[in-house]
Parts: structure tokens; sequence; C-alpha cells
């Protein structure tokens, strides 16, 4: 194992809990992470999927991976994923399950705006505080949140999902602070429009993107070093062209987006 690999999972390992590995930025994660040889524990509902990434990781790269059918927006099957993995060491979490939501939010279902606040927000609060309280007391470790361009400002047509972004990139930077002197790092990634799944699940429409590879890759590489990413040009574009107008008119902007990407107009 090369140095750089062995400090990696030093730091980080030797498991580390990917949610939402099914697809998208997770399942991007979980290749990049099993690459660098850490052990892995695979979160989602679609359990196939879930199969199936794990056995290319276990024949690519001689780690260990573990699979946990589990549904975020349900308390219990939460709290099931953090029992079932008492048993192992877990060094870093990245928390990627989430989903989005776009037009009128009050045209929106009820039921699943509810359930987005548990995905987006709930189940990350309670894995922070679980895995960070054992990571803090063992001196190192990471957790990597997602998010979202969207998170810093309010977002017209993507109100609910917007504010669980916001919660999040809010939590990441104050737990951040919180658990430096523990030796754990805390990274915020703030993605803009990925090729993953997610458009198509909150009903919108996306012209350019940016991989999810990209976003893995990138993150990894400011995990210790950086309290916030933003993964490739299209994100960081957007942050800047967005950074020098004052608060209000950014709300404008994005809303104008927000519409044209919508298909409930
Ligand atoms: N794609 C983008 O443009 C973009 C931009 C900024 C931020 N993000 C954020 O990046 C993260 C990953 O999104 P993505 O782009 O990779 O989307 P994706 O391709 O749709 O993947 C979402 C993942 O979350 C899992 N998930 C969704 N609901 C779940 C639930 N109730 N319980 C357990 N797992 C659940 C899905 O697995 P199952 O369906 O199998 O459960 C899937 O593995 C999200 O937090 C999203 O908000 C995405």
């Amino acid at each position: 194992m090369s140095t750089l690999k062995s400090q990696f999972t030093e730091k980080y390992g030797p498991w580390a809990v990917v949610t939402g590995a099914s697809e998208g930025i997770g399942k991007s994660f979980a290749r990049e992470l099993a690459s660098r040889g850490l052990n892995l524990v695979l979160v989602a509902r679609r359990e196939e999927l879930l199969v199936k990434l794990a056995e290319e990781l276990t024949s690519k790269f001689r780690i260990d991976v573990r699979i946990q059918p589990t549904d975020l927006s349900s308390k219990s099957s939460s709290l099931e994923l953090l029992q079932n993995t008492d048993d192992l060491e877990v060094g870093l979490l990245v928390a990627s399950a989430g989903f989005g939501s776009s037009g009128p939010l009050l045209l929106a279902d009820k039921q699943i705006e509810a359930d987005l606040i548990e995905v987006n927000c709930a189940a990350v609060l309670q894995q922070c505080q679980h895995f960070g309280s054992r990571m803090a007391s063992r001196h190192r470790g990471g957790l990597i949140l997602l998010s979202s361009v969207l998170g810093f400002q309010g977002a017209p047509y993507s109100a609910n999902y917007a504010a669980s972004k916001a919660y999040i990139q809010s939590l990441a930077e104050g737990l951040g602070i919180e658990l430096k002197a523990d030796g754990v790092d805390v990274l915020s990634v703030a993605p803009g429009p990925i090729a993953t799944g997610f458009a198509a699940r909150a009903k919108m429409t996306m012209g350019q993107t940016m991989t999810p590879e990209v976003v893995a890759r990138v993150s990894i590489a400011a995990l210790g070093a950086r309290r916030t990413v933003r993964p490739g040009w299209l994100s960081k574009l957007m942050g800047w062209g967005l950074s020098t107008a004052p608060r209000p008119l950014r709300v404008q902007i994005i809303g104008r987006i927000m519409q044209g990407m919508s298909k409930h107009q």
C-alpha cells in the first residue's frame, strides 16, 4: 500500500459508512473510497443495487463490504443502521442519501416534503452525533455532508429542498469548528447540477451538468484541508456569479433559474 493510501486509511479507516450508495454521488464516493482501501458499509433502500456494487468493489479491491438496506425516512430504520454498525470502527461518514423536489410548495405532496426533511436533515443529524462522538473519542475521523449551491440562499420552486441544504451547510460549518480539537474533519460538499438520478426524482430538468465522479474525487482531496468545497467549475461559477449579489437578489435569480428547471410550470 502506498504511503498516501495508508495515511488515508489510518486517519479515516478502517470502515466508512456511505449513505445513498445505490446511485449517483454516493456510489461514486463508494468506488473512490474502495480504491483507497477503506472497508465500506453501503446504505440505501434498493438492496439489489447495493449487492451489485458490493460484488464489484470486493472483486476489484481487497476490502470488506457490508450492505445495509435502509429507508432513512423511517426513524426506526435509521436507528437500525446505527445499531448494525456498532461492531465496526467507522472512521468516515459520507452522508449522501438525499433527494429534492421542485415546483410550488403549496402544490407539493405533504408526505414527500416531510420525508425530505427526515432523509436530508434528521437522519444526517442523527448520524453525525452517533458516528461523530465515536470518532471524537478516538481523536480521528471525518464527516462528509452533502449541501448544494441551493443551500446558500432561499430557492423559490425548490423552497423545502433548498432549506434542507441550508441546514446541512450550517450544520457542517458549526460542527467543523466544534470537532476540530477532537481531530475529526467535517466537510460540506456543495455541488451544482450533477448528472445522477436526482433530477428525475425531483422532477427537474438540468442543462449543463458535471459528473458524480468529479464530486467524489474533489471532495476526498479536500477532506481535512477545507471546510466547504464546491466541486467542479460549474458549482464554482454559480457560487462566484451569485456571491457579488445581495441575498434578496440572489433569491430572485435562483427563483428564475428554478422556474425554468421545474417541470411543474
Ligand atoms: N445531483 C445534483 O445535482 C445534486 C446537486 C447538489 C446536491 N446534491 C445532493 O447530493 C446527494 C446525492 O444525490 P445524487 O445526485 O447522488 O442523487 P441520486 O442519484 O438520486 O442518489 C440519491 C441516493 O440517495 C438514496 N436515497 C434517497 N432516498 C432515500 C431514503 N429514503 N432512504 C435511504 N436512501 C435514500 C438513493 O437510494 P435508494 O433510492 O436506493 O434509496 C440514492 O442512493 C443528495 O443529498 C443531494 O441533495 C445533488
